[in-house]
């Protein structure tokens, strides 16, 4: 039986929305070219996100090189550790990501080592899948696709594995940016690049994909958020950790999780909120959606709470769309470390404070006639020294490679009391990162229905249905004359020119029946198609469908650029676009 990933891909073929990259020459793995319907449809996807995160967020979008020298993946650990386990079969060298060949055998198997896999391969005598070969040893296999920058190999470069670097190397650049003030975010949407070992799902697992990331940068010591009243009765499928030890998920609501410590702050529960309406937005089903809490080892240590948006695949199961991490203040620590800057930002306190601060004066009376041009720097040195370090008899230094050995009255110390008004921190980064691909393949198979249909004289047919939201549907509207009439034409060409100047994208047809022809637009997802007829010409109206109901409205040519904008973008409901008929 075909099952309904092979009709998606089948229907996704047939009318441009995805093709296997360069067929022409064969095709290869992990690679999906979008045709013209995919393009737009994965543009508007990436719109409604721009809307909600840069528009309504305020976290503007950056565009950075999608290569990346080496330092930024030294410090993202990518070069020393963003691998798979690699296992070859002796026979076909047909390559497979051992975690995978082994997850029916034991739970967790990306948290094993080369070795564990190994030996668990071995003890079960697991074979290749494609040819029933010997599998060999596995090995760690790096990710990253490398380069050179600029001729010979003097300079290393990697394809960037993911979107998000770009917000912590311009880390500086963005703190004045937005003037110094906590907490602000970035974001952006591009290419990534993974040389996955044997990627065979379609556009679940590709070698060059769409991410759209947002790093936010925050206090550490204020983990709330302003918005968080407004959502926190958003009702969520949880699957926590204590969820997956007992097998079930929850459904509660964000500051119920929040309040009892599920999740671990206000502004999580705030980024799962605004990711559950993005993606029921674009059009996942909110009953085919839930958020997983990493395991505490699956976990990266530095992280402090890790929450995956999976979405429920026919043929997939559970999949994971979007990532959304506490990773504390380790990619800013590791650049600082890695670049050898301060990446810390000053934050003033609300009301000075006043603290105790030792303080260690130099006797320069003493020093001075007895180390001469020496003695300033021997003063500096004195001055970093901690209380701890002046307590025993002497006080010994080196100095220019000089060892100096001073009596206690070469210094005076005292405790004095201070007002500070701000100290330095690292900002502490949130991160939702979004794969568009999986988002995209997941609303196809959301909004794909096949039902029986009556209409328009087609008995009995069988329609196939895009039920996207209009807002991301690529084609809008669908503009159809009766007959291929002069007469009717003429009207035609005006409200697709009126409907262009509205920026709707729209599609002509006049070919085939009406029937054959609202069934090409339903199985793209065009959600209106207006009609022209005899009637438009004695009273200037036409028929508008909708999609989904398939009911039918009679109204006015004149505004029906302004109709369709309101339907598509301003929630009009079908019933007050016109007269029933
Ligand atoms: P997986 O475990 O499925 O490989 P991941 O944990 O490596 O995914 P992340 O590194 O968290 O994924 O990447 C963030 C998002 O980028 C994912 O939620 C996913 O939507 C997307 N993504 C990651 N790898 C791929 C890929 N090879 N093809 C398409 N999308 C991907
Ligand atoms: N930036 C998160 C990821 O791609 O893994």
């Amino acid at each position: 039986m075909v099952d309904k990933y092979e009709k998606i891909i089948e229907l996704a073929k047939r009318r441009g929305f995805l093709w296997p990259s360069f067929e022409l020459y064969g095709g290869t793995a992990g690679f999906y070219d979008y045709g013209p319907l995919g393009a737009m449809l994965k543009r508007r996807i990436e719109n409604v996100w721009r809307d909600i995160f840069v528009i309504n967020e305020g976290y503007y979008e950056i565009e950075a090189p999608t290569i990346g020298i080496e330092d930024i993946f030294i410090a993202s650990g990518h070069v020393g550790g963003f691998s798979d386990p690699l296992t070859e079969c002796q026979k076909c060298h047909e390559d497979f990501r051992a975690d995978h060949l082994v997850q029916n055998i034991v739970d967790m198997p990306d948290t094993l080592s080369a070795d564990e896999l190994t030996e668990i391969i071995n003890k079960n005598n697991i074979r290749c899948p494609e040819c029933g070969g010997k599998l060999g040893n596995v090995y760690e296999f790096n990710l990253m696709f490398r380069t050179s920058i600029g001729p010979g190999s003097k300079r290393a470069g990697y394809l960037r594995p993911e979107t998000a670097q770009a917000m912590f190397v311009d880390f500086p650049r963005l703190l004045k940016f937005y003037r110094d003030h906590l907490p602000f975010g970035a974001t952006q949407i591009g290419k990534a690049y993974r040389n996955e070992i044997s990627p065979r799902q379609g556009v679940i697992r590709l070698r060059e994909f769409t991410q759209a990331e947002a790093e936010i940068f925050i206090d550490p010591r204020n983990k709330t958020h302003p918005g968080f009243k407004e959502i926190a009765d958003i009702v969520l499928n949880f699957y926590s950790q204590e969820g997956q030890i007992n097998g079930e998920s929850q459904q509660i609501s964000i500051g119920a999780a929040v309040n009892t410590g599920i999740i671990a702050h206000e502004f999580l529960g705030y980024c799962l909120a605004i990711t559950y309406r993005y993606l029921t937005r674009v059009g996942v089903s909110p009953e085919k959606l839930r958020f997983r809490q990493h395991m505490k080892d699956e976990m990266a240590h530095y992280a402090a709470d890790c929450w995956d948006a999976e979405i429920l695949s026919d043929r997939f199961g559970w999949i994971e769309v979007v990532g959304i991490a506490d990773r504390t203040d380790y990619d800013l620590k590791a650049h600082a470390k890695q670049s050898e800057t301060d990446l810390t930002v000053y934050v003033p306190y609300d009301r000075p404070k006043k603290v105790e601060r030792f303080v260690v004066k130099p006797n320069m009376a003493a020093l001075g006639p007895r180390f001469k041009g020496k003695a300033g720097k021997i003063a500096n040195a004195l001055k970093a020294l901690r209380q701890e370090e002046l307590s025993g008899e002497f006080i010994e230094l080196t100095i220019d490679s000089e060892h100096i050995k001073l009596e206690k009255d070469a210094v005076v110390f005292e405790t004095v009391t201070e007002e500070i008004h701000g100290e330095n921190i690292i900002p502490h980064v949130i991160e939702p990162s979004f794969g568009i691909d999986r988002i995209m393949y997941s609303l196809l198979e959301h909004s794909y229905f096949e039902e029986k249909a009556i209409e328009e004289g087609e008995e009995d047919e069988v329609r196939i249905v895009l039920r996207l939201p209009p807002q991301v549907a690529p084609v809008q509207a669908a503009v159809l004359p009766l007959l291929t009439r002069e007469k009717l034409i003429k009207p035609a060409i005006e409200i697709i020119e009126s409907l262009r100047k509205a920026g709707i994208l729209v599609t002509f047809d006049d070919s085939g029946t009406i029937g054959r022809r609202y069934r090409r637009n339903d199985e793209i997802g065009t959600p209106y198609s207006i009609t022209v007829d005899y009637q438009t010409l004695e009273d200037g109206t036409v028929t508008i469908r909708e999609r989904d109901s398939m009911g039918q409205v009679r109204a006015s040519m004149s505004d029906i650029a302004d109709n369709i904008c309101d339907l598509i973008y301003r929630g009009k409901s079908f019933g007050n676009a016109g007269r029933r008929v």
